[in-house]
């Protein structure tokens, strides 16, 4: 049976270029409910650009982008093209919650504080409320007891899992992960790929860009290998890790396993 309702993030044909760099050249994909979609490709092949435009964090001088079926309006032409409708930026940004590599935590706010800043001056919603979510979060992701620890006293894997349940607190429609492993180092990175993990199996709308073949493999049902700011070959993770077809993505392969 097919699904009825439309994706929850759909992008089409987008270009993308800085000044005469074309980044993104014709790229179109879209995740489901429930899908986890991993983006893999060398250095400068457009990965993070992509997911900057989904949330539109960055603008595009063509294509579309679509969230939950409604497409983004726009205003202007090539570079100067830009989204004309600030409430539906603001709703699709909140609603495509994005952790980054770094983290990005307020140094200055504790955990709590962290996870409860956008949910009460963004969303509105009670300070008590937003509190309860996040405590809920922070438990659920392993570091209940740190909400009163500032990110410094933290070890690298406990501030990304702060950083996650930062994003589910926004109660997001889905989550964009771009490389949220590579900072840590592997004892700490399996906290984090545990946490992911757990997330899929919820049944979780998941973009992840990621150089972790094994989290691709193990957490999503659809992999994107991007060159160039093109598309080279996707598939579900068994065809395109295991039995890769072009030239490029078994050249990339072979290099991620020997790093
Ligand atoms: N703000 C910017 N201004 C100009 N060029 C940029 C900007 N951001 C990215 N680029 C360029 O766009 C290209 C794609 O960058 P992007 O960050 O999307 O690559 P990536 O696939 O995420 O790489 P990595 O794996 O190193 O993170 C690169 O050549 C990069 O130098
Ligand atoms: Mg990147």
């Amino acid at each position: 049976m097919t699904d009825p309702a439309p994706p929850v993030i759909e992008i089409r044909d987008l270009h993308k270029a800085y000044g005469r760099l074309e980044v993104l050249r014709g790229v179109s994909l879209s995740a489901r409910k429930g899908n986890v979609v991993t983006l893999i490709g060398s250095s400068g092949s457009g990965k993070s650009t992509l997911l900057r435009c989904c949330n539109l964090l960055e603008n595009s001088q063509r294509g579309e982008v679509l969230f939950e079926g409604e497409p983004v309006e726009w205003r202007g032409e090539g570079a100067r093209r830009h989204p004309v409708d600030r409430a539906q930026l603001i709703r699709i940004r909140t609603n495509l919650s994005m952790v980054f590599q770094q983290f990005n935590l307020w140094s200055h706010m504790t955990v709590l504080q962290n996870v409860t800043e956008a949910p009460v001056t963004v969303l509105k919603r009670d300070r008590e409320e937003a509190e309860a979510s996040a405590r809920a979060y922070l438990t659920k992701v392993g570091i209940g007891d740190k909400c009163d620890a500032y990110p410094a006293q933290l070890s690298g894997g406990q501030q990304q899992r702060a950083a996650i349940a930062r994003a589910l607190c926004m109660e997001p429609r889905a989550l964009l992960f771009d490389e949220p492993t590579s900072a840590l180092d592997p004892e700490l990175e399996q906290e984090v790929v545990r946490v992911i993990r757990a997330l899929a199996g919820e049944g979780r709308t998941m973009l992840i860009v990621t150089h972790d073949m094994r989290m691709a493999a193990d957490v999503s049902g659809h992999v994107v290998f991007l060159h160039q700011g093109r598309i080279e070959e996707e598939g579900p993770p068994s065809e395109l890790l295991d039995a890769p077809k072009t030239r490029r993505l078994q050249q990339f392969l072979s290099a991620a396993a020997a790093a």
